[in-house]
């Protein structure tokens, strides 16, 4: 068969890849702890349900505005008012299928062929691919030792062609966080070479230290900021994202989207519009849950010969340094991730799937009970192979 240039160059996920093989071993009734997924494991709280089920009663069920309801795109321009200090209306929200159609929206939006986009090091396995697929560059930006970026790192692979950088804060998958000092340094930096700032920021809510500075409250013409109700509210499989953007960008997005999906479920839209105006105390519940569990993996990986790690300060995510452990037959990330799948049942993400070999990712968003039997068995595992 011959398929599009554009879909034989880009990489099939690799994290669904892993829960493709994890779920395998289960069929085969082999007891497996997955440490691999990207979302959270708690039920979407009971009022958002609830918000759902009242429209379908109402028959909420048709088509609505392509650029999502009214009531949703105001709700958050409010909320990053509220939190950023920002003076956006509903005409600079676009409500999407995830922030990856947002993502995606974005790319379709600014990008020409040829034109570069930069990377930092390690990224969310969308990041590179979407911008494949719209026929731009990706350009990768090593960070150092502790994934730090700076503003002189970008500067360093800045070209006559690079339109935009994707930041990602708290980052997938080792839960670095941007302060304010090194954003302003990027947004400065971004502004002399008039590039746009693609602002990702999923995991908003989950911060252990310090606090989230969006992009958007340092220069709103500039930045565009891209977040969803997934993490946030474990609503992943809703798909509402959304974009906030300069008016003229959201409209040239929106007319984007009017020809692909439309807008996210009808339904899905009125549970999001009870997330972001409803009682926010699931998310404080949720955080204070992710904050037992990773003070629990911290202070077990501290205490596993063969790896080291950055100490994560938000996302739900561990990204450990595990070459120590390679050896004849392990040779790469992926390698070492297969090995602990078939010898010791226990499913991490290697991290060659996010531009970091020699990492393996490991998520807490799993319960304390599974994270224990998991790194358990991690331990096990790396026992065999260190040194
Ligand atoms: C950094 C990052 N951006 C975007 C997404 C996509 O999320 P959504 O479910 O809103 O499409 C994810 C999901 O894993 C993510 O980790």
């Amino acid at each position: 068969m011959k398929l599009a240039q554009r879909v034989v160059q880009i990489t099939p996920s690799a994290t669904m890849a892993v829960k493709r093989a994890a779920d395998e071993l289960q069929r085969q009734g082999i007891d497996v702890i997955d440490l691999g997924p990207g979302e959270p494991d708690f039920p979407t709280p009971e009022h958002i349900k609830r918000a759902a089920e009242e429209a379908l009663a109402q028959n909420f069920t048709k088509y609505t505005a392509e650029t999502g309801i009214w009531e949703l795109r105001d709700a958050i321009a409010q909320k990053y008012n509220k939190e950023y200090g920002t003076r956006y209306t509903a005409e600079n929200v676009l409500v999407t299928s995830g922030a990856k159609q947002a993502l995606y929206n974005i790319a379709a939006a600014i990008l020409e062929a040829g034109d570069e986009v930069l990377i930092p090091v390690p990224y969310w396995v969308s990041f590179p691919e979407q911008i494949k697929l719209v026929g731009a560059r990706p350009v990768f930006v090593l960070t150092g030792k502790d994934f730090r970026l700076t503003a002189d790192l970008i500067e360093e692979h800045i070209t006559k062609h690079t339109k935009a950088l994707i930041l990602n804060s708290p980052n997938n998958p080792a839960g670095t966080v941007l302060d304010r000092k090194q954003l302003q340094r990027i947004i400065e930096l971004a502004h002399k070479h008039q590039l746009w700032v693609i602002y990702d920021e999923c995991y908003e809510k989950f911060l252990y230290e310090g606090e989230h500075v969006s992009a958007v409250a340092l220069d709103p013409e500039r930045a565009i900021a891209v977040s969803s109700a997934s993490k946030t509210y474990a609503m992943t499989g809703w798909r509402v994202g959304w974009s906030v953007a300069p008016k003229e960008l959201t409209r040239a997005m929106a007319a984007i989207q009017s020809h692909t999906t439309s807008h996210p479920s009808s339904i899905s839209q009125k549970a999001a519009l009870a997330a972001l105006t409803g009682d926010q105390s699931c998310v404080a519940h949720m955080l204070a849950e992710y904050h037992k569990r990773r003070e629990f993996v911290l202070r077990e990986l501290r205490t596993i010969d063969g790896i080291e790690f950055v100490v994560p300060k938000g996302a739900f995510f561990v990204f450990p340094n595990v070459v120590r452990c390679f050896n004849g037959q392990i040779t790469n990330s992926a390698d070492f991730a297969r090995y602990l799948l078939e010898s010791a049942h226990v499913a991490v993400v290697p991290g060659a799937a996010f531009g970091a070999e020699g990492y393996i990712r490991i998520s807490y968003a799993t319960s304390l009970e599974q994270l224990r039997e998991g790194l358990k068995r991690l331990r096990e595992g790396i026992a065999q192979v260190y040194g």
